[in-house]
């Protein structure tokens, strides 16, 4: 029997354990250490930690990216380990958008070709509605007179606005961010945390952010920390 939707949170995380094993035999490192959160559709979670900590591993379990060693990670109850290649793609291209730690948006696309790149990788030509959701939202993050521009004129800040559109731009129920503020000055941290604010408040997009700025989490609201392997509620 399926669930109603509202009753199944839309991550949860159980118990999961996560170690890289270098090449050439040398002792494994043990990363996350029975790992568990839930998160529930609406909300939006910053998750701190120090350097090295696993943050970004963790978030790449979520975003079926890279698979635990032990536990399950579940999307709307569905664990990620029962699905196989072509339906985890299709969940990453239809429930999911990702900030990544670096923005890699493509040096020789336009911004708006950038952020419709997530399109263009499920069909052959863009729906006009998509691009003009895709003009629409460059505006509301202030990039309209950049859009025809190429990543590399633009500022840092400039750069993650370009990188959260392209992340959102499909609509996705979960959105999940590296550091989106990393290496931004005050003023361009606090109109991303805005963008994020307004994504989670108004449009409805689960959020889970990794950062290491503490008004940003302040901002989201719930905090996590992730210590020892394991994530602890702030
Ligand atoms: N592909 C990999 N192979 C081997 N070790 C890795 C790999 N990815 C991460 N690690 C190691 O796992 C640990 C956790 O890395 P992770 O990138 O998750 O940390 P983080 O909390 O995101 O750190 P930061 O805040 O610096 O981004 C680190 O010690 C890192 O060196
Ligand atoms: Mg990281």
């Amino acid at each position: 029997m399926a669930l109603m939707s509202a009753s199944v949170p839309l991550v949860e995380i159980r118990q999961v354990t996560k170690a890289y094993r270098p090449p050439g035999g040398a002792p494994a490192i043990s990363v996350l250490r029975a790992a568990s959160l839930t998160v529930t559709a609406g909300e939006a979670v910053a998750i701190v930690g120090p350097s090295g900590s696993g943050k970004s591993t963790l978030l790449n379990l979520i975003g079926a990216l890279d698979q635990p060693d032990e536990g399950e990670v579940l999307l709307d109850g569905t664990a990620l380990s029962t699905l196989g290649e072509a339906a985890l793609a299709r969940l990453r291209r239809d429930k999911i958008g990702f900030v990544f730690q670096s923005h890699h948006l493509l040096p020789h696309c336009s911004v708006l070709e950038n952020v419709l790149v997530p399109v263009l990788a499920g069909h052959s030509h863009t729906d006009p509605a998509i691009e003009d959701r895709a003009r629409h939202l460059l505006k509301r993050v202030g990039l309209t007179e950049r859009m025809h521009q190429l990543p590399g004129r633009l500022s840092g800040g400039e750069r993650q606005r370009a990188a959260v559109v392209r992340a959102v731009i499909q609509n996705p129920a979960l959105l999940l961010a590296d550091e989106p503020t990393g290496a931004l000055d005050r003023a361009a941290a606090t109109e991303i945390g805005s963008l994020l604010a307004d994504l989670n408040g108004l449009d409805g997009v689960t959020l889970i952010v990794v950062t290491h700025s503490r008004e940003l989490a302040e901002q989201l609201g719930r905090v996590v920390e992730m210590r020892d392997g394991r994530l602890v509620e702030l």
